[in-house]
Order: structure tokens, then sequence, then C-alpha cells
């Protein structure tokens, strides 16, 4: 599906399908709803009257124009409480309307800009989120064999104000650009391990290095252990799948831009290794890779839009198996800083990997690093699925930009502590440093092991309880199995840096 933009009425867009909208509580509309309903004489103040719309968020009504308009059929989304408006509301009103669309079998819709007018939104803001709900919301896991179900051509964002139309352009490339991303990273979330396995992702790296000319370094295991990566080769020690240590860098060719160095925790399969995990819902650990698969679909972003930074992004993957030649617990290893590490558990195998990655970082002299990682279960059962994602800085500004930035894309974000206190869990007697502590605290204890590895402003996003969910979880725009949870988050705090 294709967003344009249209400076004009939108009762003489020349689409199929037109969405106007409805705050509840409204009875006479107004707007653009209002020039609608006068070119129908009356037909949605009608159903407003008889009770049959009344604006609630989710509720989509349909008026048939009988050819008083050239398109088919009128949908009105309903938009809640006026006083409610956000971004959020505007990007679920959206992707209720398209659904309504696509299930009448719309091929061109033509909306106006939900929250722009009346709302108050800012218009490149609100163009996004009708952008973002409406791609999102139209989503399908990639099966074998399936129908194409991409059928709505295109979606136009109908302005009457030509001041306002260039923002909602901008908006409306911003959630192109995002929207996509998104789908690569829930496609890449949801097809087995078999399948995205480390040179499935490096495919993918050297797609967007050629088409945005990127400089892309992928390393195999004689290149980490040139490196001394002690830690990330523990971990691909038993894979037969080749591991790869891909880092996709965006400078521009120029040496005065601000550098962001973007981490993602590529473990392509998390069977636990030794410690193994127990079989039910060992499957969900495919989604080991998504932070990995953020990062690169970040990058994708990056280069549409060419965001004037200095970005790299280092995504460390490998499968995590067991196997005659698996590293044990009790093996003593020492990571590319030089710090020995105690495996206790073969299963806390993301904060390995990450811990060299995140030395690599240190030869950007980057301005700052964030990591995405799918880290831990105790995250999940702090903060819920589906809900939050634990963030952790050794840097305020930092945190702080990504927290509006969640908050904004309704990626939610919640600080956690990095006390010292977490130290004393990962103490080891055979080595610098212990892979995991007791029982209790283990969000803190794994953000305080890699906080080891970092010597620049740092932020660590723990995302276990965010990258797959269950049909309980759905959300308007997020259907259950890969949510693509962190580009749109990644993406919103580049561009505001
Ligand atoms: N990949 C898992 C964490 C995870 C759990 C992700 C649930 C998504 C959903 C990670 O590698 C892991 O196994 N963590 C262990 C750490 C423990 C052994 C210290 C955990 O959380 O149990
Ligand atoms: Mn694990
Ligand atoms: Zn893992």
């Amino acid at each position: 599906m294709k967003l344009d933009v249209f400076r004009g009425n939108i009762i003489q867009s020349p689409a199929d399908t037109i969405i106007v909208n409805l705050f509840e509580g409204v009875t006479v509309p107004g707007g653009a709803t209002g020039v609608v309903d006068k070119a129908l004489s009356g037909a949605i103040s009608e159903l407003i009257q008889n009770g049959d719309i009344r604006g609630r968020l989710g509720e989509v009504g349909v008026v048939y124009p009988r050819a008083a308009i050239s398109a088919r059929r009128v949908l009105i989304a309903g938009l809640g409480k006026a006083e409610a408006l956000d971004l959020e509301t505007v990007r679920r009103a959206s992707s209720h309307a398209i659904k309504k669309a696509r299930e009448l079998g719309a091929r061109q819709v033509a909306t106006i800009v939900h929250g722009a007018g009346i709302g108050g939104l800012d218009p490149a803001d609100a163009a996004q989120a009708v952008g973002e709900g409406s791609i999102l919301g139209l989503y399908k896991a990639p099966k074998k064999n399936q129908e194409p179900w991409d059928v709505i051509e295109s979606l136009t964002f109908v302005e009457f104000d030509p001041e306002k139309v260039p923002f909602i352009e901008t908006g409306a490339r911003v959630a192109q650009a995002t929207g996509e991303a998104v789908y690569l990273v829930r496609d890449l979330v949801s097809q087995g391990p078999n399948l995205v396995t480390p040179t499935r992702l490096v495919q993918l790296a050297e797609q967007i290095a050629g088409e945005y000319d990127m400089k892309l370094t992928v390393g195999d295991r004689a290149w980490a252990a040139e490196r001394n990566m002690g830690a990330y080769l523990a971990v691909a020690r038993s894979a037969v799948e080749p591991p790869k240590f891909i880092v996709l860098e965006y400078n521009h060719g120029r040496d005065d831009l601000d550098t962001v160095v973007l981490i993602g925790k590529g473990i392509t399969f998390d069977t636990g290794g030794i410690s193994l995990k127990p079989p039910e819902k060992m499957e969900d650990m495919k989604s080991d890779m998504a932070g990995a698969a953020d990062v690169l679909a970040a990058m994708q972003v990056v280069g549409r839009l060419d965001l004037p930074l200095h970005i790299v992004a280092i995504a460390p993957c490998t499968e995590n198996m067991p196997g005659g030649d698996a590293f044990h617990p009790a093996d003593i290893i020492t990571a590319s800083n030089g710090k020995t590490i105690e495996i206790v558990n073969t299963d806390a195998e993301g904060r390995l990997i990450l811990a060299d990655a995140l030395v690599y970082a240190q030869k950007y002299k980057p301005d700052a690093v964030v990591d995405l990682a799918t880290l831990t279960g105790a995250c999940v059962t702090a903060l819920g699925q589906w809900v939050a994602a634990g963030l952790f800085s050794t840097d305020d500004g930092l945190r702080d930009k990504l927290v509006s930035s969640g908050s904004r894309m309704h990626e939610k974000l919640w600080p956690m502590p990095l006390w010292d206190d977490y130290k004393r869990k990962i103490k080891s007697q055979v080595a610098d440093v212990a892979n995991s502590g007791g029982r209790y605290g283990g969000v803190g204890a794994s953000a305080i092991f890699l906080k080891e590895f970092t010597d620049y402003p740092w932020a660590h996003i723990d995302m276990a309880g965010m990258v797959l969910i269950e049909k309980i979880q759905e959300t308007p725009y997020t259907s259950f199995g890969a949510t693509g949870y962190g580009v749109r988050l990644l993406v919103d705090f580049l561009r505001r840096w």
C-alpha cells in the first residue's frame, strides 16, 4: 500500500473509499466530515441522530453515497473523546478504518488526517500516525502458499490547507519507510530459525548496504578470534550454522556528525545450550534475534530518510546450541576487553555476545550506544508481556530521549535501576564476573553485567516481553505473533537526536 498526499477537498477524491472521522458526543459533524455530510444531504448526521454511530474509538460506520460523490463508500472512523485524543488514538482509529476498507474490497482509499484539524495535533505527527496505524493494521505474517493480501493499492491523505501539506508529506514518508521496516522485522521474527539464520541476516545487511551506500563488515569465527571475542565465540562454539558478526555503517563520508551505535542481539535460536531450556514454548526462541532485526531494519529507514548522523549498527549473530563442542557451565572465558567471565548458565548467552559487541562499539568513540535485546524472562515478569520494555542507562539525557520516543511511538520503555548493588549478584570466585546471578533481581544483574563492557553514554533495552505476543495480547494494529517492536522507537530517537 503506497501512501501519498492530495491537496484539495475530500469529496473530489477519485478513491473508491473515503475515510472521515467523528469524535464521541459530536452531534453536528464539522470539518471534512461535515463537508462530506453536506454532500450526502446529511446521511452522516442521520446515522448520528439514530444512534447508529457514536464516534467511539474502534467504531467504523459505513455510508453509501449513491453517486452523490465519486467514492463508492464513506467510512466514518470513531476517534473517541476529543480530550483523550493522542497519536496512539489516531493509529488505532486508522487501523480499524483501513481494516474495514479491506473487508469491503477497497483498492484506493483516501483519508483525512485524523487529529490534524480540530484535534490540534502536529500535522506531520498525525499523518505519520495515520500511516503507521494503517500500514501496520493490515499486516499478515508470511505463510507458505498464501494468497496475496496487500490488496489496497494506495492510501491518499487529503488536506485542504496548503500550509499543512508539506508536513503531511513528511509524515507520510516517515510512516511508509518505518511501516515497511516493521514489516521486515515482523517477517524475520515470524519465520523459523532454519530460514532466518545468521547468513540470512547477512544477506539483508548486504542488500541494505548496497542500496544506501553503507559500509558493511561481516566477521566470521576467524575474524572474531583475531579480535579476541571470547564471549561471543563461546556461545557460537557448537553452532553448525555459521556465526556472523555484522557491522553496518552509514557516515555520508563526513566526520562532523554525531556518532550513534545501535547494537541488536542476534541469537537466531536460543535452546539454552547445555543449560537446556524446557520444551514448552522453546519455539518462541525464534524471536531471540529481534534486536538484530530491529537495528538492521532501522538502518534501512536511516538510508531511506537519509538521516544526518553517523550511525553504526552492530548485530552479533549466532545460534545457541547444545552439542559435543558446546561451552559448559563452569567454563571461564575472556571477553575482548580482557575481562574474564565465569559461565554459570549457558542460557545467559545474550549478555555474552553483547559484551563483545559493546567493547567493539568503543572504537567508534560514540556519543551514544543503544542496545536492544530479548535478554531476560525476569524483565517480562517485572513489566508484563506487551506492556513496556525495561530501560537501563548510564546517561540521564539519553534515557529521557528514549523514554519520550517510546511514549510518542507507543513502544513504551520503563526506566529500571542500574545500581552497583546488583554487582554482588554476579561476583565470581574464579573470574572477574559471573554470567548469571541467583534467583532474584535477574534484570538488574543482566544490566550491571553489560555495563562492565561500556565506557560511553549507554542505554540498554530489555524487550523480551515485547517482540512476540499471544492472541490475548493483540492490540488494534498489532495482531498476535511478531510485533516488530523497537524499529519505530529507534527511528524516532534518531530523527530527534
Ligand atoms: N532469550 C532468553 C530470554 C527470553 C525469555 C526472551 C523469554 C524472550 C522471552 C535469554 O537468553 C535467557 O535465556 N535468559 C535467561 C537468563 C538466566 C539464565 C539468567 C532467563 O531469562 O531465564
Ligand atoms: Mn538464553
Ligand atoms: Zn537468549
